[in-house]
């Protein structure tokens, strides 16, 4: 290999090194005769048609039914999608560059409203838009020959465009070069949409869409596929150890970018915005926008499940940007060993033991006083975790407002606070696995804390003294 790089250019070896697949050229593609015709392969996500076997340019046959539907788009909310083949996203389509596209869109007779249909993989006015408008009961056709190769978004571009897109009418066509795509063993179609309802997330019931919200641009939902959970538990994405998986990732908005990401995997190979000229490699997150498209494409090196998310976090997390692949096999601990060792970190001065109390603290004259003291304790000490609201965080930090943890019993309520609390505890029905140090107060704050903590959110208005966490402390 030494000897050849030599008398290869180093541009050319890099360019070599680059292109993943032989692609022609536009006036190439144009050029190419149309050999025999075919109805096209369509799938609902999250799978895609099978790659194309061809090795020549024919006229492909593509009919899109658009429909009207009322779908889950969370537990308990429903919406009215507005859809390119019955689902969110709408039917993936797969080509080879050269083809000549016979463009049908049919607009169900039980559908409201006209719509039509704009494929980026168009070189037209409008993508096609114009050529497609259809009214409900009718139906469409144009054609287009498909110049350039790369994975691109198709839309309705019926006014309010913003509207129909937020409905759900998006999806992805694959416009493949000539030379096809590196085989993989998994191949899958993902595609993001922000969506916008009038009720507040998690809101139950049928959910009309707000324009008003889509136009500050302040989505309730941002899903993968259509819905929250659309391919989480028994609907994840499955691949073995040792396995490649292609994703087809696009981005429908019709507002928000998605800075796309599966935890705990390195993208081998990343196509940029659907591009087939320029892959990239050893990528993180690769942003896809609004109107985009990416592939990426990696080896599964361990097992377990991974998890796909928008590293926008709270739109994973709070909105629902977030799918799963499950990976099978024997695990790998040299790829990743998993928890080794969980040991108790003590930085000098700190820890479960406290050496120096701080002695300065005021001594309350009153239940009232201690109460007063006890809420600047708290700001300064509990806050973070336990919330100004005393309702925890979820998972997190078991909440102190009507806590029954709290009102069952004094004594182990003194005793976590001086001693530190490290493993499952159950509050409310809900069960936390964390970590709650040894506070370095003196007796006096301990007893204003707990007693503020007792006066407030519903709890039993017990008071703890001084004299009562000494005695707790003693016994440690
Ligand atoms: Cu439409």
């Amino acid at each position: 290999m030494k000897g050849r790089q030599i008398f290869i250019p180093f541009v050319l070896a890099a360019s070599l090194a680059a292109l993943p697949a032989l692609a022609a050229t536009r006036e190439e593609n144009l050029a190419d005769p149309i050999i025999g015709e075919e109805n096209a392969v369509l799938a609902d996500a999250p799978n895609v048609p099978p790659p194309i076997a061809r090795d020549h340019a024919t006229k492909v046959i593509v009919h899109i039914e658009v429909k009207e539907v009322v779908g889950r788009l969370a537990d308990g909310v429903n919406y009215t999608f507005w859809t390119f083949g019955g689902k969110v996203p709408g039917k993936f389509i797969r080509i080879r560059e050269g083809d000549l596209v016979e463009m049908h869109l049919d607009n169900h007779p039980d559908n409201k409203m006209p719509h039509n249909i704009d494929l980026h993989a168009v070189n037209g006015p409008g993508g096609g838009a114009a050529g497609s408008l259809t009214a409900p009961g009718h139906s469409s056709v144009f054609s287009f020959k498909a110049l350039n190769p790369g994975l691109y978004v198709y839309h309705c571009a019926t006014a309010p465009v913003a509207m129909h897109v937020a409905n759900g009418m998006y999806g992805l066509i694959l416009v493949e070069p000539k030379g096809g795509l590196p085989k993989v063993d998994h191949e899958y179609y993902l595609m993001q949409g922000d969506f916008y309802t009038q009720g507040p997330n998690g809101e139950q019931g049928d959910e009309p869409f707000s324009m008003a919200k889509a136009i500050d641009e302040r989505p309730e939902y941002v899903v993968f596929n259509g819905a929250v959970g659309s391919t989480v538990g028994d609907k994840a994405l499955t691949a073995k150890i040792g396995e490649t998986v292609r994703l087809f990732v696009g981005d429908g908005g019709p507002n928000l970018t998605s800075s796309f990401h599966v935890i705990g995997e390195i993208f081998d190979t990343v196509y940029p915005e659907g591009n087939m000229s320029t892959p990239t490699h050893e990528v993180q997150t690769t942003l896809i926008p609004a109107g985009g498209a990416a592939i990426v494409e990696f080896k599964m090196s361990e097992v377990g499940t991974f998890i796909i998310v928008d590293h926008s976090l709270v739109r994973a997390f709070n909105r629902g940007a977030l799918a799963q692949l499950k990976v099978t096999g024997e695990e790998n601990k040299l790829v990743y060993s998993g928890k080794t060792s969980d040991l108790v970190y003590q930085p000098e001065g700190a820890g479960i033991q406290v050496a120096e109390l701080p002695s300065n603290a005021p001594s309350a004259k009153s239940r009232a006083e201690r109460i007063t003291l006890g809420s600047a304790v708290f700001a300064n000490n509990c806050q973070a975790c336990h919330q100004a609201n005393g309702e925890g965080i979820p998972d997190a930090f078991p909440p102190l407002a009507k806590s029954d943890f709290l009102n069952a019993d004094k004594l182990r309520v003194i005793k976590t606070v001086v001693g530190g609390l490290q493993g499952k505890v159950t509050v409310n029905g809900a069960t936390f696995d964390g970590v709650m140090p040894a506070w370095s107060l003196s007796d006096e704050d301990l007893a204003d804390v707990i007693t503020f903590v007792y006066s407030a959110w519903g709890n039993s208005g017990q008071e703890v003294t001084p004299d009562e966490v000494k005695a707790i402390r003693g016994k440690n």
